[in-house]
């Protein structure tokens, strides 16, 4: 069978041509990588832990009228997903101090903030994905302002419905990163959810033990990081029913 015609690789991720004008697949790899990849690894069944989970917390987005790019599961490592034109901003909630604001603010890892914060990030890998702020973005035209009033009002509802999913399966969402990309439909633009939400962009802890199940288990050699991905995904009921000896799935593409 015919290869699918690839568009771009990233760290994690790659995006193939969609068997419809509008479309694309969205491959899910078990690469990782930390600090713009200084860091690199492989974690076992991650690209199919991570297509479900980003799958299951879309759908229920969605659920809520969050717009989003997914439009369905095609198999163990692949979703369908409108094409959009990415928004050039890393969106990242902070509801707890952790990773890189304890450090440049001298937060302590763990103080619950007194509200929640958003930060924006210009996603360039050369500058190192270097903070900004909403006067850069719509200075320099990655966005308008009625797009970031759009991304602030939906990241604010994405906050407060996946803190309450999460906190109901005894997880604390800590931190995340989203972005968001322009979906033309004939005359109009939309902007909704793009990329993934999975334990590769959220700060999730145990909501008793504060233990780590997410990517910082990976930046920081902390270990049982195949466990924690599939930790998570078992407590939002979605854990692949043969287990992690299916983790690795299809070798190739169909
Ligand atoms: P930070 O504390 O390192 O700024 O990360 C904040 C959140 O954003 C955390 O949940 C991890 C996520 N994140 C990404 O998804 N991609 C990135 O490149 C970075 C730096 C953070």
């Amino acid at each position: 069978m015919a290869r699918r015609r690839q568009l771009y690789e990233g760290k994690a991720k790659i995006l193939f041509e969609g068997p419809e004008p509008g479309t694309l697949v969205q491959y899910f790899k078990d690469d990782a990588t930390a600090f713009n990849a200084q860091k690199k690894g492989t974690i076992t069944g991650k690209g199919v832990l991570n297509n479900r989970i980003s799958e299951f917390l879309m759908m229920k987005l969605a659920d809520i009228n969050v717009p989003t790019h997914f439009i369905r599961r095609l198999n163990m490592r692949e979703q369908l997903i409108k094409e959009v034109e990415i928004i050039p901003i890393e969106v990242v909630v902070r509801n707890i101090a952790a990773g890189s604001i304890s450090q440049r603010l001298g937060i302590p890892e763990g103080t619950r903030l007194p509200r929640s914060i958003i930060e924006f990030y210009y996603k360039n890998d050369a500058l190192n994905d270097p903070i900004v702020a909403e006067e850069h973005i719509t200075a320099f035209g990655w966005a308008t302002p009625p797009d970031m009033d759009d991304i602030v009002h939906l990241t604010l509802r994405i906050n407060d419905f996946l803190s309450g999913l999460f906190l109901g399966v005894g997880i604390t969402l800590v931190d995340f990163k989203v972005e968001f990309g322009r979906l033309y439909e004939n005359e109009d633009m939309r902007i909704v959810l793009a990329d993934e939400i999975s334990p590769d962009n959220c700060r999730l802890w145990d909501s008793k033990t504060n233990e780590k199940m997410d990517k910082d288990r990976f930046r920081r050699d902390l270990g049982k990081i195949e466990e924690a991905y599939q930790e998570v995904a078992r407590r939002l009921g979605i854990l692949p029913e043969a287990g992690s000896r299916d983790m690795k799935g299809p070798e190739t593409m169909q």
